[in-house]
C-alpha cells in the first residue's frame, strides 16, 4: 500500500497556492468502463485540489485530460482521432493544455506513438502514475513536454483526492488488475496483476459516503469475485461487512468472471436485502471450444448450472453479460453454440463485441483470425436474438411493482419521462420530473417496449 508522499502533496500545495494561474479549467473526457470513470473522479480529485476548477464543456477548459481505453480497436482509434482535431486550437491557443492518460498509455509503444506524431500533447501517463500527476503537472506548467511511462506498479495506491459526481449512486474501487489473462484481453497488461485493497479501508471509504449522502454504492473490480485472495479476506465477507454500514441502501459490484463465482456469493446475494439481485457475468462464448483458446476456465455446461444455481437461490435475479464473436477460429458451430447458450439463459441484457485483436495478447498471434465482415454479419445476427429476448424478458415485468433509484429525466418527448433502476438493475420510465433525480420511488409497470419499460410512480 501506498499514499501520496509528502513530496506529492507539498507539490499539491505548492500547485494550489502558487502557480496554478487563478480560474484554470480542466476537462476530463473517460473512455472505456466504470474503472476509468472511477479513475476519473481521482483525476479530478487532484486536478482539483491542484487549484483547478471544473470546465462545463471542453471548449471552456484550459487543460482537456483524455482518459484512455484500449480494450477494443474502436476505442483506440476515436482518441487518436479526437486529440488529431485539437491541433488548430492548440495552435490558436499555445496556453491550452492537452494531457492523455489511461489504459492506452500504459502500452509503451503506443504512448511513445502519441508522443511523437502529436507534438502538441503536453502530457501522457499511464494508469500506474495517477499519483505522480502533482509533480507531472508541476512540470508541464513550467513549460515542459512530459512523458512518464513507469513500471507497472504493484501498490495499492489508497488517499488520492476524489471529487465525485454528486448524487445518491457512485462506485467504490475495491481491486485493481487482473490475473486471468483470457487471451484476447489487455486488460492485465496494462492494469497490472490483481491487487485488493484492505477491507477496512474500503468500508471506512463507504461509510464516508454514506454520511455525506451516496446510498446506491457500486463495488469495482475487474474480476471481483478474487477480491481479497492476496490479503487473506473473501468477496463474500466484505459484502456482509459493508451491508451493516448505516445509509446504505444498495450494494452493486462489477464484475463477476464465472469461473470465480462461490456458493457464498450466492448465498450472500441471497441473504444480504442490501446487496442487489444482478449480477454481470460476461460468459464471451458458448462453444467449449472457444471458451478453452479463450483461456476462461469453464464450460458451457458450467455457465449453464451457474446461471440455475443463480436463480434458485435469487428467483428474482437479473443476469447481464459480455460476449465476443469472431474470435480466431471460431466456426459456424462454435458461434450456433453461442446462439444456444444465449436462448438458454434468457440474458437480461447483452453487451456484444466484434473480436478486436490486441498486439501482445495471445489470441492476436492465432491463425485463423475471420474477416471483419463475417464478424459484423455474426454481431447483427447474435443482437437480433438478444433483441427478441430482451423483448420477452421486459413482457416478464407487467404489472410489476417495486422501488427504483431515480437517475435522470428525459425531456425531449412530448411528456418529460423521468427514469431509474429497480434493485435487481431492470431500468424503467415514467412521467415525471428533474426533481426527482435521487430519490427513491415505487413504480409499477405498465407497458413493455423493445428496450425498455414503462411505468407510474404508485401512490400509497
Ligand atoms: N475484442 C473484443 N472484445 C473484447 N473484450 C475484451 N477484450 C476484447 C477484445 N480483444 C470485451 C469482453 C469483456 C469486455 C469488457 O470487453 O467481452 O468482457
Ligand atoms: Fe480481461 Fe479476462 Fe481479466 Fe476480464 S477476466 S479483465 S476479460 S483478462
Amino acid at each position: 500500500m501506498r499514499g501520496m508522499s509528502a513530496q506529492e502533496q507539498d507539490t499539491l500545495t505548492r500547485l494550489r497556492d502558487e502557480i496554478t494561474p487563478r480560474g484554470l479549467k480542466y476537462y476530463i473526457e473517460t473512455y472505456g468502463c466504470q474503472m476509468n470513470m472511477n479513475d476519473s473522479e481521482k483525476l479530478a480529485g487532484i486536478l482539483c485540489a491542484a487549484g483547478f476548477s471544473p470546465a462545463g464543456s471542453k471548449e471552456d477548459a484550459d487543460f482537456l485530460l483524455f482518459n484512455t481505453c484500449c480494450v477494443r480497436d474502436h476505442a483506440e482509434k476515436r482518441v487518436f482521432g479526437n486529440i488529431g482535431a485539437l491541433k488548430q486550437r492548440k495552435d490558436e491557443q499555445p496556453h491550452f493544455l492537452i494531457g492523455v492518460c489511461g489504459c492506452m498509455m500504459q502500452q509503451e509503444a503506443v504512448a511513445k506513438k502519441l508522443y511523437k506524431r502529436y507534438p502538441f500533447v503536453d502530457l501522457i501517463f499511464g494508469t500506474h502514475q495517477m499519483h505522480e500527476l502533482p509533480n507531472m503537472l508541476q512540470r508541464v506548467m513550467s513549460g515542459e513536454r512530459v512523458l512518464f511511462n513507469a513500471e507497472p506498479d504493484s501498490n495499492v495506491v489508497e488517499g488520492l483526492p476524489v471529487l465525485r459526481a454528486p448524487g445518491v449512486s457512485t462506485s467504490v474501487s475495491i481491486m485493481f488488475g487482473c490475473n486471468n489473462f483470457c487471451s484476447y484481453c489487455i486488460v492485465p497488461y496494462v492494469r497490472g496483476r490483481e491487487r485488493s485493497r484492505e477491507p477496512e479501508r474500503i468500508l471506512k471509504e463507504i461509510t464516508d459516503l454514506a454520511d455525506s449522502g451516496y446510498s446506491e454504492i457500486t463495488l469495482l473490480g475487474q474480476n471481483v469475485n478474487s477480491y481479497g485472495k492476496d490479503i487473506g479476506t473473501t468477496f463474500p465477507e466484505l459484502l456482509y461487512a459493508a451491508a451493516k454500514i448505516e445509509g446504505i441502501r444498495r450494494i452493486r459490484f462489477m464484475t463477476s468472471h464465472p469461473k470465480d463465482v462461490s456458493p457464498a456469493l450466492i448465498r450472500a446475494m441471497a441473504d444480504l436485502p442490501k446487496v442487489c439481485h444482478h449480477i454481470h457475468l460476461p460468459v464471451q462464448s458458448g462453444s467449449d471450444r472457444i471458451l478453452r483458446l479463450m483461456n476462461r476456465g469453464y464450460t458451457h455446461q458450467r455457465y449453464l448450472e451457474l446461471v440455475a444455481q443463480l436463480r434458485g437461490k435469487v428467483p428474482d435475479i437479473e443476469i447481464t453479460t459480455d460476449i465476443i464473436v469472431g474470435f480466431p477460429g471460431e466456426t459456424e458451430a462454435d458461434f450456433e453454440d453461442t446462439l444456444e447458450l444465449v436462448r438458454q439463459v434468457g440474458f437480461s441484457a447483452a453487451f456484444t463485441f466484434m473480436y478486436s485483436p490486441r498486439p501482445g495478447t495471445r489470441a492476436a498471434e492465432m491463425p485463423d483470425q475471420l474477416p471483419q465482415s463475417e464478424k459484423k454479419k455474426r454481431l447483427l445476427t447474435l443482437n437480433e436474438l438478444q433483441a427478441s429476448q430482451t423483448k420477452k424478458n421486459n413482457e416478464k415485468y407487467i404489472g410489476y411493482v417495486g422501488d427504483i433509484l431515480v437517475e435522470g429525466c428525459d425531456t425531449r418527448g412530448a411528456e418529460a419521462l423521468a427514469y431509474g433502476k429497480y434493485q435487481n438493475f431492470k431500468m424503467v420510465y415514467f412521467p415525471g420530473h428533474a426533481d426527482m433525480i435521487g430519490q427513491y420511488l415505487r413504480v409499477g409497470v405498465k407497458k413493455a417496449q423493445k428496450n425498455s419499460l414503462i411505468g407510474e410512480i404508485i401512490h400509497e
